[in-house]
């Protein structure tokens, strides 16, 4: 066993390392343990929850690319109610920090789950997904406008006490904006980035591969964008940024602590590995300790671009 620490700070949360699941790919968590135990992770992060039940998008909702994968689950789930009631309890059981991914179309959903969520001690944190591109005719109205983003965040942030990590959209141009929009209404950290909107399509058929048509677009083709995305967002804020998109082993994970990173999220490549989340985490320890590296936090922001990314992951 290597002597890297992996710990690192979010918020008020210590996280025994940065390797978080990403919503949607790892059910709740609670099927996943035959793959990786709780405790190998630095938190699960739920499937999104909604105010009500969700039947989602018609089928076919998943697609396979020649690099990744298209999907227009349209944010299935069996509510609030059922959530409380029969999921958290299960999942405040797991050791590891439990984040509660929120979803909704209105300001005041997000709110509403916000303030139904604050009473629940099961629940460590709260993600915000204001960036899923299946749902609102895929015009991800809070996604690709900060002040819209900021209202929700504002929103949440006055019903709850807990941690608020506000998941953000590749889909949009100005995205260091966003994030310091959501920053300053309260965010304490950014999940950065969901699924890229994308489309396949069969030439012989002419028919898309999702019913949907367009869906979002996961896996390792789209990991230079969200590694961007998220390198973007840390030169813009000063909370930890999470990053996501087409991590598939530890030095893909590396490369995002270097970008700026404080942790990251594992989505698709679960599908593949239900195990590979465990498997970054000691992965990690052994290339950080090769190098001499003492914990992830020192790999943080450590990017030479020229513009002292380090600096600013430091101050925080
Ligand atoms: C979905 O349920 O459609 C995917 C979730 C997301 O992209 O936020």
């Amino acid at each position: 066993m290597s002597a890297c620490d992996l710990s690192v700070r979010i918020a008020s949360l210590v996280l025994r390392n940065p390797v978080l699941s990403a919503s949607g790919t790892y059910g709740h968590g609670l099927e996943m343990g035959v793959f990786t135990a709780a405790a190998e992770l630095g938190a699960w992060v739920s499937k999104t929850v909604t105010l009500e039940p969700r039947g989602g998008n018609p089928a076919p909702r998943i697609c396979e690319t020649e690099a990744g994968l298209l999907n227009s689950i349209g944010l299935e789930n069996r509510g609030l109610e059922h959530y409380i009631a029969h999921t958290l309890p299960l999942m405040a059981a797991a050791d590891t920090v439990v984040v509660t991914n929120i979803g909704g179309e209105r300001v005041q959903d997000f709110a509403e789950l916000a303030r139904r969520l604050d009473g629940e001690s099961a629940v460590d944190a709260l993600e915000v997904n204001l960036s899923c591109p299946n749902v609102q005719g895929g015009k991800l109205p809070f996604a690709t406008d900060r002040v819209l983003a900021a209202e929700v965040v504002r929103a949440v942030r006055a019903a709850t006490h807990k941690p608020i990590f506000a998941k953000l959209s590749p889909n949009t141009a100005g995205l260091g904006e966003i994030a310091r929009a959501v920053e300053g209404a309260g965010a304490d950290a950014i999940t950065a980035v969901n699924t890229l909107l994308g489309l396949a399509l069969d030439w012989r058929t002419r028919r898309p591969g999702l019913a949907t048509v367009q869906g979002g677009y996961s896996g390792p083709g789209i990991k230079p964008v969200a590694l961007r995305c998220a390198w973007e967002c840390a030169r813009a804020v000063r909370i930890p940024v999470i990053g996501c998109g087409g991590i598939q082993d530890a030095a893909d994970a590396l490369e995002y602590l270097v970008a700026g990173c404080t942790a990251v999220q594992v989505g698709t490549a679960s599908f593949a590995d239900p195990a590979l989340p465990g498997k970054l985490a000691r992965e990690m320890a052994s290339l950080l300790a090769a190098q001499g590296i003492g914990s992830a936090r020192e790999l943080c922001g450590t990017i030479h671009d020229g513009r002292e990314a380090r600096d600013a992951v430091q101050a925080r």
